[in-house]
């Protein structure tokens, strides 16, 4: 391995804890960039904020920039047109490079993605000639997701939904979360024909969360501590199939895993196990009022008692 691969493998790790837990992408720019410029000894180190339709100057190290750049124009709007990371090895040599300082002699500038969307680059300058090759660009590729992690999903039926919302939001890592109907056989079911239990449908929470902070197996590991796995359509004093447990995944990925947890259930419970493990076949979010259900009405009913609630926080409080 080089010695800049094993410069830029410390640098993501010390880039991922310094920005751990941290939400605003302004501070994690900031860092981000004093990190690079002070590890690697850039000329120009960087952001540009995709804002309307140009880029705004954002945190930096190094001399005074130009602070807007429009989409296609130079290495930076390039970039951003393209949505790819564009290699200078001499920026002479690029139509429509943005001499800021005619000491830059050679630039990298790689999109920043929230969601797929690009909305930031970084730009680096050196003074040298040639110095960014296909390594920079990997490891400057990793370094950016750090800005805005991946939102990972899953579903979860564990009986009553308000509930079992409440404890998926305590949890570190949980971004968002919505309760819904889920792979049931009806389009666009209200509460009340779920209620009839003929829909097909399971109450379920869809969560989203930072496969950085938390993971799935953590996820569904809680989730295998907050219901009876061995009741079949009936969670506390809720009974019905629309209150199946079952684990609805979107992908291969999480498949995988999930068929190894649910693999080790099954030898701890046998055939008896009478939680669901299937792909996602459709989820509608309920209406308004079961959504956050329990922060609106504290004294709601729910079947998990405080002691869940408090566990969920001990796993990793927000
Ligand atoms: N050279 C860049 C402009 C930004 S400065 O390098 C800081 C470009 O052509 O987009």
């Amino acid at each position: 391995m080089s010695t800049k691969e094993e410069k830029f493998k410390s640098l993501l790790r010390s880039a991922a804890a310094l920005v751990a837990g941290e939400s605003d992408e302004i501070a994690k720019m900031a860092n981000l960039t004093a990190l690079l410029h002070q590890e690697f000894g850039f000329w120009w180190t960087g952001f540009y904020r995709a804002i309307g339709n140009e880029l705004i100057l954002g945190p930096f190290q190094g001399p005074l920039a130009c602070m807007h750049i429009g989409y296609g124009k130079g290495v930076c709007g390039t970039a951003w047109a393209e949505q790819r990371t564009v290699v200078v090895p001499d920026v002479e040599q690029f139509p429509g490079h943005i001499a800021c300082s005619s000491e830059s002699k050679s630039e990298i500038v790689v999109p920043v993605r929230k969601n797929g969307d690009i909305v930031a680059v970084l730009d680096i300058d050196s003074r040298e000639l040639g110095t960014f090759d296909d390594i920079d660009r990997c490891y400057l590729e990793q370094l950016t997701q750090l800005i805005y992690p991946t939102e990972n999903e899953i579903w979860f039926a564990a009986g009553c939904f308000w509930g079992a919302q409440k404890f998926f939001k305590l949890v570190k890592g949980v971004t968002r979360t919505e309760v819904g109907f889920a792979n049931g056989d009806t389009e666009n079911p209200t509460y009340k024909e779920v209620y009839t239990d003929t829909t097909g449908h399971a109450e379920c929470v869809h969560v989203a969360y930072r496969p950085d902070v938390v993971s799935l197996r953590e996820l569904t590991e809680l989730y295998f501590q907050i219901i009876d796995p061995l009741s079949l359509n009936r969670q506390g004093e809720d009974v019905g199939t629309r209150y199946r447990t079952g684990v609805y995944f979107k992908n291969e990925d999480d498949a995988t895993i999930l068929k190894e947890i649910f693999e080790h259930q099954r030898i701890t419970y046998g055939d008896n196990l009478a939680v669901e493990l299937l792909p996602l076949k459709c989820f509608y979010t309920a209406e308004e009022y079961h959504q956050d259900y329990l922060d609106k009405n504290p004294n709601g009913y729910c079947h998990l008692g405080p002691a869940v609630f408090e566990f969920a926080k001990r796993f990793g409080s927000k």
